[in-house]
């Protein structure tokens, strides 16, 4: 990326992170290197900000360790981005930007939609034309689709903190309130005044499909007990700075089986209107019954076939807004200016989605904003009983393998990345009630990370 070397990669997987930093010294976007901590990451002088990509429900842990190592001393950054979501429902993104705000550095929320040429230049000729001679936009449409996420934690509410709706639909809500949005006028020149919103489970809870999810994602992902939703719609009502009603529809599926991923979005005026699929690309392959080639993933992301007449998006980096994204970023970072798309943004993404996920669960349209919102957690996000909260803790970990024996639970680290004997976490280093064993999350979890260990 122009402005921009890669120079370090930390995981708690160290094997991930070579894998990241040798993938940038071959592509020669940095002479990368892995580290151990995000501590020592912080420490070298050649690394002045941070892409915070890990999983959902280690958001919180990353930030924290990041301010504390700058606000500490350990050493200098300039600017965070995030990735979306910020977090898992508001409570924690507003402890994400509360964190951020100590810090005192420049924060980018990663909406890779924004930035993709489409949007970028059918927002810009929709304002300066239809809207500038017919009067502003009042309805955008914004959907992502595809098959179903790569992981297991993404499936796996407590840790990714809902279905598809917290997954996707945070691109669709931010990307449709972006085209609505004025070139130049701030966020708040349109406001959110009411949500409504279905989620279902329609494929992935179906018996074959419960055990088709099991054999691809581990038997943690079991959908006949703790399904997430697969589809969500939303409609969220806004009103601009003269009390005109506009509206943002949102659909997210992770049960649309097409050629691979579609992102759709409409933009509709009183005299004009715009469109994008991504699935309607410029490039498309025909192949014959005769090409029985191995499954894959290199004419589109999440695509399901290799025969017939299939569509490639050519530069799928640029097209769906990354590259545009990293650059607008890292531009800023580089001029010392905080970016328009900010955690603030996040935030407010983030209890659009709560307050979709509380009109389908409550079945009612939600006045916006609730005071309930900072304490709301989607049903399908909740821990449930300390085991299955401890199982999902252990998926997010690279555990390989846990026997249950009687009340003892051994469970196995894969060691790989670590040297040293396995450990026992000693008789008063567990927490003493189930409940403790939730709070403490992040010290059980990083014990747990180095090995052996067995609870009785
Ligand atoms: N903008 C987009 O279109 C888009 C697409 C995919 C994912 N995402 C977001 O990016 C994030 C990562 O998604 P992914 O698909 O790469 O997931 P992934 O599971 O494929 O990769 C996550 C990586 O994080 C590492 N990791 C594990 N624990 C960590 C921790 N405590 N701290 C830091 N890293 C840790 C893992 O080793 C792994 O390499 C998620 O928040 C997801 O929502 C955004």
């Amino acid at each position: 990326m122009r402005d921009a070397d890669v120079r370090g990669v930390w995981s708690p997987n160290a094997e991930h992170a070579e894998e990241a930093a040798a993938l940038a010294r071959s592509l020669r976007v940095g002479d990368a290197k892995a580290f151990n901590s995000i501590e020592e990451m912080i420490a070298d002088p050649s690394i002045d900000c941070i892409w915070l990509c890990g999983p959902n429900h280690m958001r919180i842990e990353n930030m924290e360790a990041i301010v504390h190592a700058v606000t500490t001393g350990k050493g200098q950054l300039v600017g965070i981005a995030c990735e979306k979501p910020l977090a898992r429902n508001v409570g924690e993104a507003k402890r994400v930007v509360e964190l951020v705000e100590k810090s005192g550095l420049l924060h980018g929320y990663l909406e890779n939609q924004l930035y993709t040429p489409a949007i970028q230049r059918g927002r810009a000729l929709i304002w300066a034309r239809g809207a500038a001679l017919t009067g502003r936009p009042y309805l955008a449409r914004a959907a992502e689709e595809h098959s179903g996420p790569h992981m297991p934690w993404f499936w796996q509410g407590e840790l990714q903190g809902g279905g598809v709706l917290n997954d996707m639909m945070c691109h669709s809500v931010e990307v449709a309130r972006y085209l609505l949005t004025e070139p130049g006028k701030p966020r708040a020149s349109i406001r959110p005044v009411a949500v409504s919103a279905q989620i279902a489970s329609l494929k992935w809870s179906r018996p074959e499909y419960v055990e088709r999810l099991k054999q691809m994602m581990g038997s943690a992902v079991d959908y006949a007990h703790k399904p997430s939703e697969d589809f969500a719609r939303a409609t969220v009502n806004y009103v601009d700075e003269q009390g005109h009603p506009i509206i943002v529809e949102a659909t997210t599926s992770w049960s649309f089986v097409g050629a691979g991923l579609r992102l759709s979005q409409e933009l509709l005026g009183p005299e004009y209107s715009l469109s994008i699929n991504t699935l309607d690309s410029g490039l498309k392959l025909f192949f014959s019954r005769e090409v029985k080639g191995a499954a894959g993933e290199d004419l589109v992301e999440k695509q399901n076939a290799e025969q017939g007449l299939m569509p490639v998006v050519a530069n799928e980096e640029s097209d769906y807004g990354y590259e545009g994204e990293n650059r607008y970023f890292v531009s800023c970072f580089l001029e010392g200016k905080q970016p328009e798309e900010s955690f603030y943004d996040g935030l407010e993404v983030s209890e659009l989605l709560m307050a979709a996920y509380m009109s389908a669960e409550q079945g009612r349209v939600i006045n916006f904003r609730p005071k309930e919102l900072d304490s709301f957690v989607p049903a399908r996000s909740r821990m449930s009983d300390p085991l299955s909260a401890f199982d999902l803790i252990l998926t997010g970990m690279n555990v390989l393998q846990k026997f249950e024996l009687g009340k003892q639970l051994l469970i196995f680290g894969d060691g790989k990345q670590y040297s040293g004997a396995p450990a026992l976490l000693g008789d008063n280093e567990w927490p003493s009630s189930p409940s403790d064993l939730l709070n403490e999350r992040s010290r059980v979890c990083s014990k747990l990370r180095n090995g052996l260990y067995v609870l009785v």
